[in-house]
């Protein structure tokens, strides 16, 4: 082709970037790796090894090795025993070799592109403009973060060695948002990344030694679903931090109940891209090539289901089939293209059977690009008229496939964004900067990107909720996952109910003493009709309570369900009214004193001690009502990351024994200072203080639905609460073997729990913002600026 025929055309060339330094690296071991296990490689004590393929050619790579339980008892225990001189350094000594990591990832920062993309399949264009320098940005981030530790979140220690899982669509960007935090904070790692792409993760390992961190702070064993299986629940590992499918976040959530280990889980999503009828069409069809089409459509937080307003959907559809038809799909190394390959076979043939199987439901248009002979390519496809409850609009399906719909009124595109068990992130299109503050905050989700899509910083979280996973990575609010609190806990002490000595009520029989639910801001029988009598440490019976059922329990989750507008009222208003229970509860001091004394059976001074400790608690939740501020994180766009704190919704909350009310007060107050509604299930030997505080907070102003007291068996309750679709979060505060009960229960909805393990809280100690962090979810909303 000469000039002149370029210039008629303006046909792209290929551009190829040259492999030669990869190829070079991986004969410089012999196309075979070991394990990176305290600080050297060694080989896997089974000598078993796996094929690493090009997604692009299937030309081998490598073989990498398949670690099995006597290698992963090995890294666990080379970073258990360099954990405690790493923590103690410092954060200051640590940050340099954050700081060291990041300028090695920039110095190779071509070759990890390189190998990154032969070994994934993603275009170089993006692993050498967005992967790898996110990865140099993540650690210089939490090397700042490891200077600070001690100004920025004091009270808190490393959680111990954490076990971390990764997956294959971003594998050095993945490992970065794990091991970064979890060094900076002074945990030592065992890391295993996917199966399909270990090799960027090998040459990481290089850049520890030559970073010269100390050994087995950083272990990389590789291997396969078993071999993440061995890692998340081997005993020795005190953090569990996972990314993948939904499937695997279920299973491993299974199989760390009940074990203490805290557990932060990035799954997966169907994200909505939301188009207004007066967004700029042109820059939404740009935003959704980078929300779709990037990485093939492999990203958890893909903008993979477009919802567009009727009226403009024809003309946006016709928009986005024409720049589909542009898009270029080629070799992963070509720099001039615009989609490489997908990872493996055996997810392009996932893709092609989920979309060939439930084609008939839409409309198909599949790009009129041209595809490579051989490789695993998928074309850009694009598929509308689809239902919402189509399967197509419901499973995620990793891959450049985006469905679409088409919604009225901006009411009924936030009812469609959120109609799915996903809530990772949300593209919101529209000029008008009112329509879009409205909509954000009404997608249930962790992430909200106006007017743009994929912005990624370590200065802001990122994250989901609901079958999305839990917990924070980046920001000040991912470190957290990465600490605990420095506090020392005792075990807790059993408290059982007191027996029954014969004696009577002293009142009449005449005289009904059974106290009911609290359902929906009434007094309601329990639906079994059965009761359980309290007695007194005497022997006297003081009282009945009601013995609640599942039906109790999804009655008061209706209840809270319908009650959660107070998400919306002001911290203003929900402030005036702690205080005004707070006020109430004063007046009646006395009367609960006596209570405590007779019902718990302990001396005047601790039953006061109690109620005083219950009032401050409630002011301090009122004064936290309005003060309990989200950030601006500093991201390096031209706008804002707004990070809001966002109820949880419903909140299951089981209140320990141990100080029957001031454990309740100290756990409710904050949950509805923070706008969640409750479902509570108070002590079960100690009911009465619970259910004396209906007339107080009847007196207090206090929407019905806020607050639901449901009596009976914790065992039975908290089961159904945990298991609830609609219960957003699960808090306990008992006995060991209960707490992994509700773990197991929670897996099914992927729910976050927060369950003390059979340790004691010190109620009067506990800082009211731990409670708070627990109440809520961070949403980032990323906000750009400015015109043109
Ligand atoms: P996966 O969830 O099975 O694998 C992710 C990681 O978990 C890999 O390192 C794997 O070895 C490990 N793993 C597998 N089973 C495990 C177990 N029982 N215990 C501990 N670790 C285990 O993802 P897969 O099979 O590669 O992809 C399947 C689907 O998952 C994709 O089609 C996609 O829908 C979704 N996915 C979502 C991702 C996300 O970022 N949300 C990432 C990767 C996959």
């Amino acid at each position: 082709m000469n000039i002149t025929e370029i210039f008629k055309t303006m046909e792209y060339g290929p551009a190829p970037e040259s492999a030669s330094a990869a190829y070079h690296w991986l004969e410089t071991h012999g196309r075979r790796f070991g394990l990176f296990i305290n600080g050297r490689f060694v080989e896997p004590s089974s000598e078993a090894h796996f094929e690493s393929r090009s997604p692009a050619t299937g030309e081998l790579l490598a073989h990498v090795a398949q670690a099995s339980q006597a290698d992963v008892d090995s890294a666990v225990s080379a970073a258990r025993q360099a954990q405690p001189s790493w923590e103690s350094m410092g954060g200051a000594k640590r940050a340099r070799y954050l700081y060291a990591l990041a300028r090695l990832v920039q110095k190779h920062g071509r070759l990890l592109s390189v190998l990154e993309s032969l070994d994934n399949g993603k275009p170089i264009r993006e692993s050498r403009d967005i992967d790898i320098p996110l990865v140099a940005r993540h650690f210089y981030y939490h090397a700042g973060a490891a200077q600070l530790m001690e100004e920025q979140v004091p009270g808190y220690q490393a959680v111990g060695v954490a076990g971390q899982v990764i997956p294959w669509n971003f594998p050095l960007l993945m490992l970065a948002w794990k091991i970064a935090p979890a060094i900076a904070m002074g945990n030592t790692v065992v890391l295993k990344p996917a199966e399909y792409t270990s090799i960027t993760a090998l040459l990481f390992a290089e850049l520890c030694v030559e970073a010269g961190l100390p050994p087995g702070v950083v272990n990389i064993v590789t291997g396969d679903g078993q071999t993440g299986s061995m890692i998340v629940s081997h005993p020795d590992v005190d953090k569990v931090a996972f990314t993948g499918s939904s499937r695997v976040g279920r299973i491993i959530r299974e199989a760390t109940a009940g074990s203490g280990k805290s557990l932060t889980l990035e799954l997966g999503g169907k994200s909505p891209y939301i188009v207004f009828d007066d967004a700029d069409l042109d820059s939404a069809v740009e935003g959704l090539v980078n929300a779709i089409w990037f990485n093939q459509g492999q990203v958890c937080c893909a903008g993979s289901r477009l919802l567009v307003q009727e009226s403009v959907s024809e003309t946006f559809y016709a928009k986005v089939k024409a720049r589909m038809d542009k898009l270029r799909v080629g070799h992963p190394l070509d720099k001039a293209i615009d989609m490489g390959a997908i990872v493996d076979p055996k997810q392009l043939e996932t893709i092609t059977q989920l979309v060939s199987s439930n084609e008939h439901e839409g409309e198909v248009y599949r790009a009129s690009c041209s595809l490579p002979e051989e490789g695993c390519y998928y074309p850009p496809t694009l598929i509308t008229e689809l239902s919402p409850s189509a399967t197509l609009m419901q499973e995620e399906i990793f891959g450049p496939v985006l469905v679409a719909t088409t919604f009225r009124t901006p009411s009924e595109a936030i009812a469609l964004a959120n109609n799915t068990k996903y809530g990772l992130a949300a593209s919101v299109w529209t000029e008008n900067i009112n329509l879009a503050l409205d909509v954000a905050p009404k997608v249930n989700c962790g992430v909200v990107w106006v007017n743009g899509a994929n912005f990624f910083d370590a200065a802001a979280g990122f994250g989901g909720r609901r079958e999305s996973g839990f917990g924070r990575e980046g920001g000040r609010e991912g470190l957290y996952a990465y600490l605990k609190p420095s506090r020392v806990q005792r075990a807790l002490s059993p408290c059982p109910a007191f027996e029954g000595a014969g004696s009577a009520l002293n009142e009449p029989a005449s005289i009904d003493r059974t106290a009911k639910n609290y359902i929906g801001g009434k007094q309601k029988r329990p639906d079994g009709n059965y009761s359980r009598a309290v007695y007194g440490q005497d022997g006297a019976l003081i009282a009945h309570v009601g013995e609640g059922n599942r039906k109790d329990i999804r009655d008061a989750v209706e209840a809270a369900h319908k009650a959660k507008g107070w998400g919306n009222k002001s911290g203003h208003l929900r402030a005036q009214i702690l205080y005004y229970w707070a006020e109430n509860l004063s007046a009646r001091a006395t009367e609960f004193t006596l209570r405590l004394m007779r019902v718990v059976g302990c001396d005047q001074a601790q039953a006061t001690l109690e109620v005083e400790s219950s009032l401050s608690a409630l002011f301090k939740a009122a004064a936290w009502a309005d003060k309990y501020d989200g950030a601006v994180h500093n991201v390096p766009i031209r706008g804002v990351a707004l990070a809001m704190n966002e109820p949880m919704g419903v909140i299951g909350v089981a209140c320990s024994s141990a100080q029957p009310l001031l454990g309740l007060i100290s756990l409710v107050a904050p949950a509805i200072a923070m706008g969640n509604t409750c479902v509570v299930v108070p002590s079960e030997p100690y009911p009465l203080l619970a259910t004396d505080l209906y007339q107080v907070l009847e007196t207090s102003d206090l929407p019905g639905g806020v607050i639901n007291i449901v009596t009976g068996s914790q065992e039975t309750l908290v089961k159904t609460l945990s298991e609830h679709d609609d219960v957003d979060a699960m808090w306990y505060f008992g006995d060991a073997d209960l707490s992994g009960q509700i773990e197991v229960a929670a897996a099914h909805t992927i729910k976050r729990t927060w369950c003390n393990h059979g340790k004691a809280y010190d109620w009067r100690e506990l800082p009211q913002q731990e409670v708070l962090r627990h109440a809520t979810e961070v949403k980032n909303i990323w906000v750009p600026y400015g015109e043109g």
